[in-house]
């Protein structure tokens, strides 16, 4: 049976691109009713990969499972939870790690970013993905809604799964991506780079509870080049900064970016940004109106993810059984 699982991390307020690229999708399936199980986990210990201050890190959590309810995660089917509540995760982690090589994850991309050098590296980051593959299999999830930057944490998952099955039994399906816009949303205000919660500078991004008006100021402050006459053009690679909010822009408005060129090819940048930021701010506006909501109401959201950790472990605890049973710890 399909089952469905995926992963956030709790690094900060999630952005656009956490919603263009994952979140939506995930909505979208979950009202699809085509899955008896949708594991939606708030991973916070992959957050903690990279330094955490923990008052912080404990108000991003709620605040994420805010934003998520808000999102509309928020079906009978639908289990939120938090990672570091299900210990199944990290107990299935040590097995996949006993699979996998330095070789395959000195390839991987998660450890190059966050760290300057390779002397640097924590453990933990560098096995982020084993993790990660551990939280998809531990649901035997069979569907993974994730932006176009995890193509190759998913492949190592499957890597890993089909790897199990070999050497012991074919307990684990093989997890495939959904990716619906394959969009990588980048910084507005380094648009080579891709969107982050941990980006310094938060006017790259835009967080699903900003104000009408700072979107309107992040969108106005947004790096783009002066073109061609101070017009709207389409092209990633010369011109990064107004074709990421077209990308953006396209998304929201579920078109594409040849349609947005040729409705807004009368504006200038600075014009066409103004309409971007409106067709933005009216997306978000029923999402923020919830996270208002629901942050007034810190129980309801305590209770939701109480109830999740307990479903989700419940769950876990089985694939783990079997896990250990066949490998011959039990
Ligand atoms: P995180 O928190 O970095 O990202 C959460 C989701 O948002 C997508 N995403 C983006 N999509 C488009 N443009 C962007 N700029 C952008 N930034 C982020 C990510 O692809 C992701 O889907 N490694 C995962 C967390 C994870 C996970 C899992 C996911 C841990 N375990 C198990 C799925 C299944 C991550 O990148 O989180």
């Amino acid at each position: 049976r399909p089952t469905l699982m995926t992963g956030i991390q709790p690094t900060g307020f999630p952005h656009i691109g956490n919603y263009l690229g994952a979140i939506q999708q995930s909505v979208k399936l979950q009202n699809s009713e085509s899955y008896d199980k949708i594991f939606f986990s708030i991973v916070d210990l992959h957050s903690i990969t990279v330094p955490q201050n923990p008052t912080i890190l404990r108000q991003n959590i709620i605040n994420l499972a805010c934003s998520l309810l808000a999102c509309g995660l928020d079906k009978p089917q639908t289990v939120l939870f938090q990672q570091s509540s299900v210990p199944h995760h990290t107990e299935l982690a040590w097995i996949l790690g006993c699979l996998a090589t330095l070789n395959k994850l000195d390839h991987l991309p998660q450890w190059k970013e966050k760290s300057p050098s390779k002397e640097d590296v924590s453990l933990g980051l560098y096995s982020y993905p084993v993790l990660q593959a551990a939280d998809v299999l531990i649901y035997r999830a069979t569907d993974v809604p994730v932006g176009d930057d995890q193509i190759k944490h998913m492949e190592f998952a499957r890597h890993l799964a089909r790897q199990f099955n070999k050497i012991y039994s074919p307990v684990f399906p093989i997890p495939k991506q959904i990716t619906s816009q394959h969009i990588r949303i980048k910084s507005l205000r380094d648009p080579i780079r891709k969107m982050s919660k941990s980006e310094k500078d938060s006017r790259g991004r835009i967080e699903l509870f900003d104000s009408p008006d700072e979107i309107r100021e992040k969108l106005r402050k947004a790096v783009t080049d002066l073109g061609t006459g101070g017009m709207i053009g389409y092209d990633s690679q010369g011109r990064p900064g107004i074709s990421n909010i077209i990308d953006i822009h396209a998304a929201v408005e579920g078109s594409t970016p040849d349609q947005i060129c040729s409705e807004c090819a009368h504006l200038t940048t600075v014009e066409y940004k103004e309409r971007a930021a409106e067709a933005i701010i009216e997306m978000l506006k029923p999402i923020r109106a919830r996270i208002v909501h629901l942050r007034n109401e810190p129980q309801h959201v305590v209770s939701v993810l109480s109830k999740g950790n307990e479903i989700a472990a419940q769950n876990a605890a089985k694939t783990c059984a079997e896990v250990k049973k066949l490998i011959g710890l039990s």
